[in-house]
């Protein structure tokens, strides 16, 4: 049968009725690979899976939720829809918007979002606003506007777009034959996490699965609010897709930590780039930064011990890795061989190379 997104295929699981218009793109059902090479490379006897979310329609998991948001938006007569965002969850807002024929306004800390996510906001249409500040305030001005214009928010806040998000734990679960025994995430506003758990905690209490993963939430060291254990005022990382010091889903990420028995820890941009690098070179898969920072985080506990021999790991790739051109290039400018329009050239770079 054909895969028409993650609403039509868990519609007895969401708020929908068979009178609800959806809006889709066909989001979900995205891979689970399996690590084939990097296991190795840290001496332990581990399985790792990333579900690879930047497969999505837009090319990050905002998809699943935004079909939701959309979809509900749609149907209480909404025209405009509003997001403050670090980049994906506008190009997501974007896209569904045009899908829907509604207008979608969106708020972005100027200078600060990955090439990709900007064009992908442009070209669907979304009326771009870009203040001089970050995505915490964004986030603030969007709640307040939104009692003076008539606009729907879909950050993540709402609470539909957490509903799209918690099928990932569904195909992961459905994939799997059951829960991994950890499940790693990068965090910033820590809906995803929060969803997540919430797709778990349903197929357990249904009986589907047996049992519930730990959940490890991972922060860039410049914006990690959960590690600190207060909001950040000025987050910095590159990882800009997780520059965020005032996350919105606070109290539901410390429930998950405490019910799912996790932690949260932090990595340094110079380790979730590596990660990053490592998964493009070893494994044939490319994430954006934020996303690598849940391999990362996964790599060091393994490596500690934290994360034990014989554990069933996923690590949640959130975002696709032609999000960001400019720091994956930056990252390998080096490379590069300049070389005359000559065949000895050409040879002398192969053979020098192998
Ligand atoms: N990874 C990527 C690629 C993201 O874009 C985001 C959030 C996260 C991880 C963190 O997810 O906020 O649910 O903890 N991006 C939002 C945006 C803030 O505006 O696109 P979270």
């Amino acid at each position: 049968m054909r895969y028409t997104g993650l609403i039509e295929n868990y519609k007895d699981r969401l708020p929908v009725d068979d009178s609800t218009r959806l809006i889709s793109l066909g989001e979900g059902n995205t891979p689970l690979i399996r690590l084939e090479n990097i296991p190795a490379t840290l001496g332990k006897d581990v399985d790792i899976y990333v579900k690879y979310e930047g497969l999505n329609p837009t090319g990050s998991f905002k998809d699943r939720g935004m079909t939701m948001a959309v979809t509900k938006a749609v149907e209480s007569g909404s025209k405009a829809i509003i997001c403050a965002s670090t980049g994906n969850t506008s190009a997501s807002a974007a896209a569904y918007a045009a899908r829907a024929g509604i207008k979608a306004f969106v708020l972005i800390p100027e200078g600060k979002i990955a090439l990709g996510k900007l064009a992908q906001a442009m070209i669907h249409g979304a009326v771009i606003i870009q203040i001089k500040g970050n995505f915490d305030d964004g986030m603030r001005l969007v709640k307040e506007v939104a009692d003076h214009a008539p606009v729907s928010i879909v950050n993540s806040i709402n609470p539909f777009r957490l509903q799209g998000q918690k099928t990932a734990s569904f195909e992961i679960i459905e994939e799997l034959g059951g829960a991994p025994d950890y499940h790693c995430l990068p965090v910033g506003n820590a809906g995803n996490i929060s969803a997540h758990w919430m797709g778990y905690k349903e197929y357990f209490d249904d009986g589907t699965a047996n049992t519930k993963p730990i959940m490890v939430g991972y922060q860039a060291a410049g914006a990690a609010p959960f590690v600190k254990g207060k909001m950040v005022d000025e987050p910095e990382t590159i990882a800009t897709a997780i520059r965020i010091g005032h996350p919105q889903s606070w109290d539901l990420a410390h429930t998950v930590e405490q019910e799912s028995n996790g932690w949260f820890d932090s990595l340094t941009d110079e380790e979730i780039l590596a990660a990053q690098k490592l998964l493009t070179e070893q494994e044939g898969v490319f994430c954006e930064p934020a996303s690598a920072t849940s391999l990362a985080g996964a790599m060091r506990d393994i490596k500690s011990g934290k994360i034990p021999e014989g554990s069933k790991i996923v690590c949640t790739l959130t975002g696709h890795g032609l999000k960001d051109p400019d720091t994956a290039i930056a990252q390998c400018s080096d490379e590069m061989i300049n070389i005359n329009p000559v065949m000895d050239e050409v040879r002398d770079a192969i053979l020098n190379n192998m």
